[in-house]
């Protein structure tokens, strides 16, 4: 059957929540829904049933879980989630903050086209003084604390896992067995489950899921950034 999530990840958005979704679905008690389902932050109006419907099938004792990264910084959604799913475990995948506006601003660049402003630019409202602009996407979504307060304000703090985002890419199965710990589940994923390709730059898994083949993330996960001063 289709059953509501019991563990979401929540974000950060460009910090590595593919890589984390991509390897805890490796484990045989979990299943995932692929696509971004963005349930609590845009489509809330069409209901359960709706929210259901986007799940993958699964059987008892397996975790059902989505990643929607829009969820950690959307206001309103961490009331929404704990109102539908007062039981769900949160994943949380951090990364070094100038780096993450960097690929933030890098995927902005590649869904444009014509002119745009420089990082420089946009990041700060008056470059002399060095003053940021934490209005903008790429800076206040690494405002971590600033997003996370609400999520506190409705979960205790143990039903909140944070992952690093470096150590997922220096050493994934040492992120992903704290993971598998949180989640109450045996340790499946392990280093055996990881190779490094040196051509991507990051890990990739030996085996996919279903499939059975060698499998790195696509040419959207691994973007070379913008250099700045
Ligand atoms: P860059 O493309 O800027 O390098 P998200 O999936 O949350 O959008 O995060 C994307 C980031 O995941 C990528 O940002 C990349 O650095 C990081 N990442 C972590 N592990 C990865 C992996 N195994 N393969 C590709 N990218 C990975």
């Amino acid at each position: 059957m289709r059953r509501l999530p019991q563990v979401l990840i929540i974000g950060v958005k460009k910090a590595g929540t593919r890589a984390l979704l991509e390897f805890l679905r490796v484990h045989p008690s979990i299943r995932a829904a692929g696509p971004e389902v963005h349930y609590f932050d845009r489509f809330y109006t069409r209901g359960l049933a709706w929210y259901r419907s986007q799940l993958p099938l699964s059987l008892e004792g397996q975790l059902t879980l989505e990643k929607t990264p829009a969820y950690f910084t959307t206001s309103g959604v961490p009331a929404r989630v704990r109102a539908d799913l007062p039981g769900i475990r949160l994943l949380l995948v951090v990364r070094e903050p100038v780096t993450r506006a960097l690929s933030d601003y890098a995927q902005g660049l590649s869904k444009r086209e014509g002119s745009h402003k420089s990082f420089e630019e946009m990041a700060f409202v008056n470059v002399t003084t060095g003053l940021v602009n934490s209005n903008w996407g790429p800076i206040s979504g690494g405002l971590y604390v600033r997003h996370l307060q609400h999520w506190l304000d409705h979960f205790p703090r143990s039903s909140i896992h944070v992952v690093s985002g470096e150590n997922l890419v220096h050493d994934p199965a040492a992120e992903l067995a704290r993971v598998q710990e949180f989640l109450g589940l045996r340790r499946v994923i392990t280093d055996k489950h990881f190779f490094f390709n040196a051509t991507k730059g990051f890990p990739c898994l030996v085996k996919r899921e279903r499939s059975g083949k060698p499998h790195c993330l696509g040419s959207s996960k691994g973007r070379s950034h913008p250099s700045v001063s």
